[in-house]
C-alpha cells in the first residue's frame, strides 16, 4: 500500500474540493507565485526578458499578479495583443504566420514588438507599419532547422515547414527595416536543447545580428519543471549576450509559467460497464482538456494510479458524443461513487485557452485559490449565453 492510501483523499488535496462548483478549472495562487519567483530570478540572473505566451495560459484574472513578475505578454494576433495591453501591461510582442490588412490596423493599435514570418508579410505591411502612430519595432521569424523535439505536430523545423524563414530563403535586402529577429523551436524541453539550437541559429543567421536590436528565443522552456537545468539557461544567455552586448534577449514561454499550477475538479455522473466499469464524468477531454487527445497524454489525478496500482479500476469518460472521449485508465483505493469528485492535475496551461462547447456543453468554471488563506474563490461561471454567442 502507498503512503496516499493510508491518509484520507481529502488530505491530499491542496485546497477544499467541494469549495467549487464542478466541472472547474481551479488555480492556486500560491504555486503560480512560486514559478513567478522562479523566472524573475532567471530574469535578473540572465538580462533576459521574459513574456508570457497567451496562447497558453490567459486567465486574466491572475494577471495583476503574474504582471509584476514579467515583462510583458506575446500574442498569437489581434485579440490576443489586445487583451495583453488591457489586462497586462507591459510590453506587447505579436507573431502571427499570417496576418490580414484588417488585423494589422488592430494589433498596431497595440504592438511593440511585431515579428512576421516571411519577408513577403514584411514588405505587405511595411509601410502601414510605418506609418502607424505606435512604431512597433518589427522582426522576423526564421527557421534554424534544428529539431530538438520528437513529435512532428509540434517540431516547428519539421521538413517543409511554414513557420520561419529559412537562411537559404533570406536575403540582406530582405531585413531592411528590420531590427530584430525571433525564433521558436522548443515544446516542453530544458537549455540543453536551447544551446543546440541557438548554436544552429547562429551559425545559419549570425551574419545578420550585427545590426539589430534584439532576438527571441521563442517558448518551449519548461523552465519551471524540477529537473529544468536553470544554470544552463542562465550561461547561455549570458553567454549570447556576451558575444552581442547590443542585443536584447526575450524568451515567451506559455507553459512555464501556469506549470502545476492548476487542477481540473469534476465529478463522477454515472458509472457503467463494457468490459470492466467505465466512470462519465461532468467533464470532456475533447471539451475541457483537447491535449489528452491532441498530444496525446495522460494526466494525473490526485489519489489515483495506473490500473492494477490500486482495488478499483475505471476508465474515465466524457460526457459529449464523441466514442473517443476517453481520458484514459485509472485505479482508486475506493470504489467510485456518482458524486464522488476527482482532481486532475496540472490543468492550468493550453486548456482554458482551447476548451471549445462542443455539444453544447458548458466551459469549467474558472476559480483561484488564495495564496495564505487558501480560500477558494469563483471568479467565472460560464452559461447558455457563452455558447450561444458563439454560434448565429
Ligand atoms: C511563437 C510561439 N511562441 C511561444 C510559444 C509558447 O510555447 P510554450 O507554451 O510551449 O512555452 C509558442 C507555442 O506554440 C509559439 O508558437
Amino acid at each position: 500500500m502507498s503512503d496516499s492510501s493510508k491518509q484520507p483523499l481529502s488530505a491530499l488535496y491542496p485546497f477544499d474540493i467541494q469549495a467549487c462548483p464542478s466541472p472547474a478549472y481551479v488555480v492556486d495562487d500560491a504555486l503560480l507565485k512560486r514559478n513567478l519567483e522562479l523566472l524573475a530570478q532567471v530574469q535578473a540572473d540572465s538580462g533576459a526578458r521574459i513574456l508570457l505566451a497567451l496562447k497558453g495560459f490567459a486567465m486574466w484574472h491572475t494577471f495583476p499578479l503574474v504582471s509584476q513578475y514579467l515583462a510583458g505578454t506575446t500574442a498569437s494576433g489581434q485579440d490576443e495583443a489586445r487583451l495583453g495591453a488591457e489586462t497586462f501591461g507591459g510590453e506587447v510582442h505579436v507573431y502571427s504566420p499570417g496576418f490580414t490588412v484588417s488585423e494589422m490596423d488592430e494589433v498596431l493599435r497595440y504592438a511593440d514588438h511585431i515579428s512576421f514570418n516571411s519577408p513577403g508579410q514584411w514588405r505587405r505591411f511595411r509601410d502601414q507599419v510605418m506609418q502607424s502612430a505606435r512604431q512597433p519595432s518589427c522582426g522576423l521569424r526564421v527557421n534554424p532547422e534544428h529539431s530538438t523535439g520528437q513529435v512532428a505536430l509540434y517540431d516547428p523545423c519539421a521538413v517543409g515547414s511554414r513557420l520561419g524563414t529559412r537562411a537559404q530563403d533570406l536575403s540582406a535586402a530582405d531585413m531592411d527595416g528590420l531590427e530584430g529577429l525571433h525564433f521558436h523551436t522548443l515544446c516542453e524541453q530544458n537549455s540543453d536543447a536551447l544551446e543546440a539550437t541557438l548554436a544552429a541559429f547562429e551559425a545559419k543567421f549570425g551574419g545578420y545580428l550585427d545590426s539589430l536590436k534584439w532576438v527571441n528565443f521563442g517558448g518551449g522552456h519548461h523552465i519551471t519543471r524540477p529537473d529544468y537545468d536553470i544554470d544552463r539557461l542562465v550561461r547561455v544567455i549570458r553567454d549570447f549576450k556576451r558575444r552581442y552586448p547590443h542585443l536584447a534577449v526575450y524568451l515567451e514561454p506559455g507553459e512555464a509559467i501556469a506549470l502545476n499550477t492548476g487542477f481540473l475538479v469534476c465529478s463522477v455522473l454515472d458509472i457503467v460497464e463494457n468490459d470492466g466499469p467505465i466512470a462519465i464524468l461532468d467533464t470532456s477531454a475533447t471539451a475541457h482538456m483537447p491535449d489528452v487527445l491532441e498530444m496525446p497524454y495522460r494526466p494525473e489525478i490526485i489519489g489515483a494510479g495506473h490500473p492494477g496500482e490500486k482495488a478499483y479500476s475505471y476508465r474515465l469518460g466524457g460526457m459529449t458524443c464523441l466514442a473517443g472521449d476517453v481520458i484514459g485508465d485509472y485505479a482508486f483505493d475506493q470504489p467510485l461513487q456518482i458524486g464522488d469528485r476527482l482532481v486532475f492535475t496540472d490543468m492550468a496551461h493550453y486548456t482554458m485557452v482551447k476548451t471549445t462547447t462542443f455539444n453544447g456543453i458548458r466551459l469549467p468554471s474558472i476559480c483561484r485559490v488564495e495564496e495564505d488563506s487558501r480560500a477558494v474563490h469563483t471568479v467565472r461561471t460560464f452559461g447558455y449565453v457563452d455558447y450561444m454567442q458563439r454560434l448565429s
